[in-house]
């Protein structure tokens, strides 16, 4: 096969690996597979589905390199596989759950037509929501998708650790993470800087789900406050705010009005690091092309070039200072200055 056709050929077949991959999720596959081979019939058992048509999932998983399988039929995990298990420090399951979950998978189904039609998204199209909304009115989705965000932010923490090694966040007296989620980011950056605090500003519901939150789990609880608020009335006072897969949610206009509710409350030369997937320019492949194509079916927002965000912040009194980059790692902190 030539290698174009072997490229396209690999592309159609995607959908088929990663509905396998979730279908070992969903159905507990890599928490009950171990380290030591365990039987196929054994594994069924305890997962309590059909013998032959698990050993075929199995098999499957196999071939996709999550399982080892011997001659015997018994399978156990590879390291790949072992990411996928609930209670792994860098677990991906909650994303496989939400990204290739039923969700997710029926709103990616309308993208021609949101292409065509030029909106609106699928999210609207299959469920009625037009964003965000879905997730203060389906308690059961919300879970899910914070879960997923909180497993996402396990590996993107890191790299805003990175991003943001040159600047530190050590001089400054309190930062503010807008729409910080469970607080994996800000309880990351604060966990060693003993004289800085910080505030989570979230929906009520995120607040209200103590059990999730991190600061204790990191040691900082004396330090990092949830908010219970709506970055569009008002966000708490602080000197630096951090905006992680915020801006990437909304339509132009409602990313100036995010911006200006921080800008009320942020003092002259307080920093703004919007971290986000930047769009770089032709030529380059890139996750955020394809994650901007994920918000035209799940929001109205979309991925922004540094130029687009450059726009933005000079539209809300922010001037741009730098985009911090660093090879290796997909995402970017693009700084702003209060003026
Ligand atoms: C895509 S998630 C990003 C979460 C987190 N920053 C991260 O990167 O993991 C967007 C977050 O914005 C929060 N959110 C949505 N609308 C909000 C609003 N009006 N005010 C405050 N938070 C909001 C959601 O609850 C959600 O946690």
């Amino acid at each position: 096969m030539s290698d174009a056709k072997a490229h396209v050929t690999d592309l159609i077949f995607g959908r088929w690996r990663s509905q396998t991959l979730y279908a070992g999720v969903e159905l507990g596959v890599f928490d009950v597979v171990g380290d030591h081979p365990t039987h196929a019939v054994e594994i069924a058992d305890l997962l309590d589905i059909d013998r032959g048509y698990g050993y075929r999932l199995l098999r499957a998983l196999g071939s996709l390199g999550l399982l080892s399988e011997t001659s015997d039929r018994r399978f156990s995990l590879t390291p790949a596989g072992e990411l996928l298990q609930e209670d792994h420090p860098e677990s991906l399951q909650a994303v496989a759950l939400l990204e290739e979950g039923p969700t997710h998978y029926a709103m990616w189904k309308h993208l021609p037509d949101i292409v065509r039609e030029g909106g609106p998204n699928g999210r609207q199209r299959e469920f009625g929501y037009t964003g965000l909304d879905h997730l203060e009115a389906d308690p059961e989705y919300a879970a899910r998708f914070h879960d997923s965000m909180t497993s996402l932010s396990r590996m993107e923490s890191a790299w805003v650790e990175v991003l943001l090694s040159e600047v530190g966040v050590s001089g400054f007296d309190h930062v503010c993470d807008v729409g910080g989620g469970h607080g994996h980011l800000l309880c990351t950056l604060l966990q060693d800087v003993p004289d800085v605090e910080g505030t989570v500003l979230e929906l009520p519901s995120v607040v209200d789900a103590e059990d999730q939150h991190w600061h204790e789990r990191m040691g900082v609880s004396d330090r990092v406050t949830f908010v219970a608020g709506d970055f569009f009335e008002e966000v708490p006072p602080a000197d630096a705010y951090l905006l992680k897969h915020i801006l990437h949610d909304w339509t132009d206009e409602e990313c100036v009005e995010i911006l200006s509710t921080i800008r009320e409350s942020a003092p002259v030369d307080a920093r703004l690091f919007v971290c986000e997937l930047v769009v770089p320019g032709p030529g380059h492949s890139h996750l955020a092309k394809l994650m901007d194509v994920h918000m035209m079916v799940s929001a109205n927002g979309r991925e922004r070039t540094e130029s687009e965000y450059v726009d933005l912040f000079e539209t809300a009194d922010f001037e741009h200072v730098e985009t911090h980059q660093v090879e290796g790692v997909p995402m970017s902190a693009v700084e702003a200055l209060a003026v």
